[in-house]
């Protein structure tokens, strides 16, 4: 049996069942994300724009014979607002390396940006960036994380992933990770609870790709969407609740699993940080940090990593 259906067997039948955030990304996850990142209440893609687009030119526009390589490059809109901060006869110089699970996705962004900077060279890859076991060597790396994608990750992966891109990076390659802040708990709840249940959607949807990678029978009326804060790990948390008693099958495992009414399945952690979790991190992983760039409100961090 393949990794990624192990990986959802494992999960399904631990104690708190999960399923890995990552599944969350088939054609159409992507797509409701894109959407939202568009959603008045969800602040990070707003407030991290906003910050790209402040400090773009102090980041961005000395770049020269650099490889920007992005992790989780996603629709790939915020290394526009990056790349436009640099000037044309520099950007020749520049290869885009935008790695992303989905090749659907790396597909699309490749064509959007090749018409928008053709004189940039793009090399994407479809690959696991929690794998990673070399970069691309010969000019100096900018590796960018934005989206607070980071904060997915439980607080021992999160530091594994860091260090890993730390023993990967070279003296003079930088890493801008983008990190969301802890704030007000109001703020943070509606976030992931807008009022066009698009993060509802996206939620279920997990469910959807579970029953096509292994062929099981999660029906999605059957489940509501659950987010809430846990302010002792500092993260929102999503969830599927039942709400009457499933039997899960599929043709990869034998018997059936039970998901009690009122019994859920964990998707997605989004964790918080604190300027002081943030310096520990980076310390733990043999990297300073350089600069916080912050918004005006201190709602999210993009942070300047360096070896
Ligand atoms: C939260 S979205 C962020 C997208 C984009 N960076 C942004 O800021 O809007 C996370 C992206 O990371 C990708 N992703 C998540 N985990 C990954 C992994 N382990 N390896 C590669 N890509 C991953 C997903 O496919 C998705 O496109």
């Amino acid at each position: 049996m393949d990794l990624l259906r192990h990986e959802l067997i494992e999960g399904l039948t631990a104690e708190q069942m999960y399923i890995s955030s990552k599944f969350f990304y088939d054609k159409n996850g992507s797509k409701l994300f894109e959407w939202i990142t568009r959603l008045p209440e969800y602040y990070p893609t707003r407030t991290e724009k906003t910050i790209i687009r402040e400090y773009g030119h102090q980041l961005f526009a000395h770049l020269n014979h650099v490889d920007i390589v992005e992790l989780g490059s996603g629709d790939s809109t915020k290394i526009s607002l990056a790349l436009d901060a640099i000037p044309k006869n520099q950007r020749e110089s520049i290869t885009y390396r935008p790695i992303d699970f989905s090749s659907v996705t790396i597909e699309r962004s490749k064509k959007i940006l090749s018409k928008r900077y053709p004189e940039l060279n793009i090399e994407g890859e479809a690959a696991d960036f929690t794998k990673l076991k070399n970069l691309p060597n010969g000019q100096p790396r900018i590796i960018c994380f934005f989206g607070s994608t980071i904060g997915n990750f439980e607080p021992e992966e999160t530091q594994n992933l860091l260090s890993n891109i730390s023993q990967l990076m070279n003296p003079g390659d930088q890493l801008l990770v983008g990190m969301d802040m802890i704030k007000d708990l109001t703020t943070l709840q509606r976030a992931y609870n807008d009022s066009q249940r698009i993060t509802e959607a996206f939620n279920k949807n997990i469910l959807r790709a579970c029953n096509n990678i292994l062929g099981t029978n999660f029906f999605i009326p059957d489940y509501d969407h659950r987010a809430f804060y846990n302010e002792e790990k500092n993260r929102i948390e999503m969830h599927l609740e039942a709400r009457s008693d499933q039997f899960i099958k599929s043709s990869y495992f034998t018997g059936r699993i039970m998901i009690k009414k009122g019994e859920t399945i964990h998707t997605e952690n989004s964790h918080k940080y604190s300027f002081e979790t943030i310096e520990q991190l980076a310390h733990n992983s043999q990297l300073s940090v350089r600069n916080v760039y912050n918004d005006s409100q201190k709602w999210f961090s993009l942070v300047q990593m360096v070896k």
